[in-house]
Parts: structure tokens; sequence; C-alpha cells
């Protein structure tokens, strides 16, 4: 990108243009994609956007509520749809039908809330790996926000949509976000469901998100990875007090990336894992095993599913 408060300006005056005096809805996730395009579209619209935050139930430990502090001052629709995820999601195993089935539940949700204020033009945070992977049909579903949708919206407005994630950050910075958005690390929109083998129920959903707040809060300030988090990896035998048990394997994976379409495994201090290792055994009772991931991708992807 040649010039940060260029492309900023210009932003604002082609959202103001597209939009003309439409209002306008988007899904925003709270990554650094949905919200920096969320800041940019208040700046140019206003009160005519209306950005729409849809709890899935599939969303990391403190998600909703670091949402509702942020975006404190724009007006933001919350949608508790977690029952309706998990619901559609059960007896499902296979990841691409996982994804399809998150994604129509979304697109569902979406559709619902957006038709309430009337709403005729639509504004998503694409970004130009998301086009790159979902036109090379990599990923049925890459980015949530990019179903088809059922709606009519006269206009889809897509302000990042040349953009590189490092660029999207710059944009970030540019705009005064605070650096928590900033550096957030991606997040994928099926969320935790494509971090979980196979079915998705509350209880695995429960291991996972504490695993993953425990595994982001170890490595992320200290090591800065590109992206890390905790996957559920299915069952195995373990040894707790007395008794063998039948225990969660959890994996922890942390890589740095450019752009997320390669990425190299970060080399994390021995002793370090296997502290983390143990503190998410003692943490999660139901978790009996812990282990690194050490692949690259290719051949590996980042998320496991
Ligand atoms: P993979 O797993 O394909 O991930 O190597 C590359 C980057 O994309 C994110 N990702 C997704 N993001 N919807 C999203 O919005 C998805 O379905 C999805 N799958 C992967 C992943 O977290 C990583 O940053």
């Amino acid at each position: 990108m040649v010039n940060t408060q260029k492309f900023i300006s210009q932003a604002i005056e082609d959202i103001r243009t597209a939009a003309g005096n439409e209002k306008v809805v988007m899904a925003l996730s709270g990554g650094v994609d949905s919200s920096v395009c969320a800041v940019l579209a208040a700046r140019a619209i206003g009160d005519r956007l209306i950005p729409i935050y849809i709890d899935t139930g599939l969303m990391r430990k403190g998600e909703t509520e670091r949402i509702k502090t942020l975006f404190g001052d724009i007006h933001l629709l919350i949608v508790e749809a977690g029952d309706e995820f998990l619901g559609a999601l059960k007896g499902v195993t296979d990841p691409e039908a996982k994804r399809k089935v998150i994604g129509e539940r979304f697109i569902r949700c979406f559709e619902r809330e957006a038709r309430k204020p009337g709403a005729t033009c639509l504004l998503q945070g694409t970004i130009y790996p998301d086009r790159i992977e979902s036109e090379g049909g990599i990923k049925s579903h890459h980015n949530v926000g990019g179903m088809p949708l059922h709606m009519e919206f006269t206009k889809v407005i897509e302000p990042l949509r040349d953009l590189y994630k490092d660029e999207v950050r710059e944009v970030a910075g540019a705009l005064g976000m605070p650096k928590e958005i900033q550096h957030r690390m991606p997040f994928p929109g099926p969320g935790l469901a494509v971090r979980i083998i196979g079915e998705v129920t509350p209880e695995k959903v429960a291991v996972i998100r504490e695993a993953n707040w425990i595994a982001e809060s170890e490595l992320v300030e200290q090591y800065h990875p590109w992206q890390c988090f905790a996957a559920l990896l299915g069952l195995g035998t373990g040894v707790k007090g007395d008794n063998r048990i039948h225990g969660w394997i959890v994996a922890i994976r942390a890589v740095n990336s450019r752009d997320g379409m390669t990425a190299d495994p970060l080399n994390i201090p021995f002793d370090e894992l296997t502290r983390i290792g143990s503190r998410i055994t003692s943490e999660i009772p139901s978790v009996s095993r812990v282990v690194y991931d050490i692949t690259a991708k290719p051949p590996a992807t980042i998320e496991y599913e």
C-alpha cells in the first residue's frame, strides 16, 4: 500500500458515495478486518452504519464482553445465538459440512437481524487473501461474511478487498484504534468449531475455550505469534490420581506467517511448552494430554479443520 492516510480518506469517500443516503449493515466479529471496516464506515456515514455482532456460542472466552466494551460508542446490535448454532451442529462431523452449517446459520441470523432496520447496503471486511483462497476453492466457506445472502442488497461494499492483513493492521494504527485490535490475531469465522475434530458439543466447546484462553494468555504477549491457539483432537488414555481416565487431547498451535497462506511453527523453549502443558492439564481436569504442533503450512493448514 502506497500511503495509509490516502487509503483511509479514499475508503471513507468511497463508502460515503456507495452508501448514498441508505443504511448499511455489516457483520462485526471484533477481528481487525471487520473492526477497521466498522470504524471507516462509522466515519463515513455515522449512525447509518448498523454493525451486527452474532455470538455463535463458538467464540473465545470473554469475546462478547470485549466487543461491548470496545464498540461502546457505536450503535451495535448483539445477537445471542449460541443455542441455535450448537443445535444445528449436533451430529455433524465432516469438516466441510460443519463449515456449511455454521455459514448458513450465520447468514440466516444475519438476514433476520439485518432486515429489521431496513438496510439496503452490505459492508464486508473481505481482504485480499480471503478472495484468493475462496476463488481457488481451497475452502468451501472461508469467510463467514462471504456466504451468499438471500437478501437483496443494492450494494456490497468491501473497502479492504485489495489489502493484505499487515496492511489492514497499518490502517488500524493510523485510525488510532487500540493496540489490542491492531495486533489482534486472526480468528476464523466458524470459531472454535474448526479447532474441534469431529462433532461439536457443548462440552468440547467448553474445554477448548478454556484451553485456548490459557494458550493465548501464555503465548501472545511473550512470543507475538502471528496466530496461536489450542485445538481439541479427541480422546486418549491418561492417568489422573489413581485412575486411568479417557481424557481430552489438546494440541497447541503457534505459527508465524505473513498472510496465513504459508506458516511456520514457532520455536518455543521446551521448558515453556511443558509448563503450559501442565497448566492446561491441571486447570482443566478432563484434559489428559497436551501436544505441540510442529508442522508448517503446507502441508498442514493453520486450523485443524
Ligand atoms: P488455514 O487453516 O486455512 O487458515 O491455514 C489460514 C488463516 O485463515 C483463517 N481461517 C478462516 N477464517 N473463516 C475465516 O474467517 C474460515 O473458515 C477460516 N478457516 C481458516 C485461519 O484462522 C488462519 O488465520
